[in-house]
């Protein structure tokens, strides 16, 4: 399976800041991108057309949602549905972001319908997860990851190809900190995380990817992807740039 090298620009970028840094991604990386790399970008809704355009015809260049709602169509104000990610050249979607779980209030069982909705639209969904410092602290990892993965894999069908669904491990008390988590607690989290899925999903969950999320730098990068478990990362500041990222991806 390919490492899936992907930003979250979470809400930064200006239309033309978004364009300028995915030409420049593409300009940087695009040529050297290995064979069993792929690059995804996740910018805020307002400028999905101009990165999916930026990729359009550049082999292994794909974007995404950052969310999505549940439902194809209809009166729900503010909300983005999979067909209208797809509409502007979309293939991905995340859900359960940390920030949209501990800062937007979702739950579980929320994140849960959307990961299986939006794998029924058509699109590829990455499962965001991840613990609390104070849920760490208190030895509770394992507790936590697997309530956030039965919930939020819970309505995935069994037949789903294991390039649709993704998990992205996100320590929350790593993202935007600078504290990227250690080899021992990624490696103890992405093994426990592939035994869940596969409680879950049956064994074609090894061929699933997990990401890896938090604090991901051109420094720190090389020796995240080598790890065990660790099908790729889901990086925000370091993805910003795309001289930072491009050196990410091609790490
Ligand atoms: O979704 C990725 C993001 O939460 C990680 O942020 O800034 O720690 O790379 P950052």
């Amino acid at each position: 399976m390919k490492k899936l090298m992907a930003a979250n620009w979470k809400m930064f970028k200006t239309w033309d800041e978004a364009q300028a840094t995915a030409r420049g991604l593409v300009e940087l990386a695009a040529a050297k991108l290995p064979q069993d790399r792929e690059v995804l970008v996740c910018p805020p809704f307002t400028c999905l057309k101009a990165v999916s355009d930026a990729f359009s015809g550049v082999p292994g260049f794909a974007t995404g949602g950052q969310d999505f709602y549940f439902r194809e169509e209809g009166a729900f104000t503010g909300e983005i549905s999979p067909a209208m990610l797809r509409d502007v050249g979309a293939a991905y979607g995340l859900t359960g972001h940390s920030e949209r779980r501990h800062v937007l209030g979702e739950d579980d069982a929320y994140i849960g319908q959307k990961t299986a909705f939006g794998l029924s639209a058509g699109l590829r969904v990455i499962l965001c997860i991840g613990e609390l410092i104070d849920e760490r602290r208190a030895g509770r990892v394992e507790e936590v990851l697997e309530r956030q993965l039965r919930l939020g894999l819970k309505d995935v069908p069994l037949d789903v190809s294991p390039e649709r669904i993704s998990v992205a491990y996100e320590p929350v008390w790593a993202i935007g900190t600078g504290e990227v988590a250690g080899p021992e607690e990624i490696l103890a989290a992405h093994a426990f995380t592939r035994k869940t899925m596969a409680a879950i999903l049956g064994k074609k969950a090894n061929e699933m990817r997990i990401l890896y999320g938090g604090s991901v730098k051109p420094s720190n990068c090389a020796e995240i992807i080598a790890l065990d478990n660790v099908d790729g990362v889901l990086v925000g500041g370091a993805s910003l740039q795309s001289e930072s990222f491009s050196q990410i991806v091609l790490a």
